[in-house]
């Protein structure tokens, strides 16, 4: 292309760019991640908060779906738990009838959600239901092995109600196979009680009680039973 041609064609360009009102001031091009679109890390936080908001809403029952808590140390609890779940302790929530433990496990975990953790996996129960559905004769043996081994390595499991059951030799070898292969793997566990913690060797036996002990942080919920208040 000769000095001529060139000039013409930029002259005709010029044009044409200024009949359609086009911007050709040069500058930096917007080119930016859009924390909308995929590749910006907001993006892809929002899409963790949903995944895990979904999990947690398959497992929690309706009245705790959008439980809150706002005690500081279940608090600082699940933000441990959001930062490393495998370097978190276990949680026990104890005390009082209606005195908020199982709305505060909820909230617990919803918050956990709620930070868009890279791995959320988590699995809800009450001792009595986990005993009705672990119990041999029950249903299928494929359905009772994978039920365990979810209860066994699921990343945040709740465990509601501890001390409701009548305990048996049964019932003690269930519960120690839970608590040792968790406590054994650092995996965090929630438990809920009526039963103060040192009530726990007498409920559970030695040797789940002192892992117990070990492996969790304990909070006292007090006061009035919340559902007289309403
Ligand atoms: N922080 C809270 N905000 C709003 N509602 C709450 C809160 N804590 C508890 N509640 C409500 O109070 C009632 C009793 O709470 P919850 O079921 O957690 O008690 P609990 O200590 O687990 O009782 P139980 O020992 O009988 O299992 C529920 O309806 C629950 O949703
Ligand atoms: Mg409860």
């Amino acid at each position: 292309m000769n000095t001529s041609i060139d000039s013409q064609f930029l002259a005709r360009l010029a044009r044409i760019t200024r009949e359609k009102g086009l911007d050709t001031t040069p500058g930096p091009v917007k080119d930016a991640p859009d924390p909308e679109l995929p590749g910006h890390p907001t993006y892809h936080h929002r899409q963790r908060i949903n995944a895990a908001l979904t999990k947690f809403e398959r497992v929690a029952p309706p009245r705790y779906l959008t439980a809150t808590t706002q005690h500081p140390t279940v608090c600082d609890w699940a933000d441990r738990v959001a930062a490393d779940v495998t370097q978190a302790p276990s949680l026990m929530l104890w005390g009082g009838t209606g005195t908020g433990k199982t709305h505060a496990a909820f909230g617990a975990v919803r918050r956990i959600a709620l930070t868009g953790p890279t791995r959320f996996g988590f699995l809800a129960t009450t001792f009595p239901d986990l005993y009705a559905a672990l119990r041999p004769g029950r249903g299928n043996d494929d359905e009772r092995e994978r039920l365990m081994r979810r209860v066994l390595t699921v990343p945040v499991l709740l465990l509601d109600d501890l001390g409701t059951t009548k305990s048996s030799s049964w019932t003690e070898e269930t519960t120690y196979r839970i608590v040792n292969h968790r406590y054994n793997r650092m995996l965090p566990v929630i438990i809920t009680s009526n039963e103060p913690p040192a009530a726990l060797p007498a409920l559970l036996g030695d040797r789940i009680a002192s892992r117990l002990i070990e492996m969790t942080t304990r909070v006292e919920m007090t006061g009035a039973d919340q559902r007289l208040n309403r």
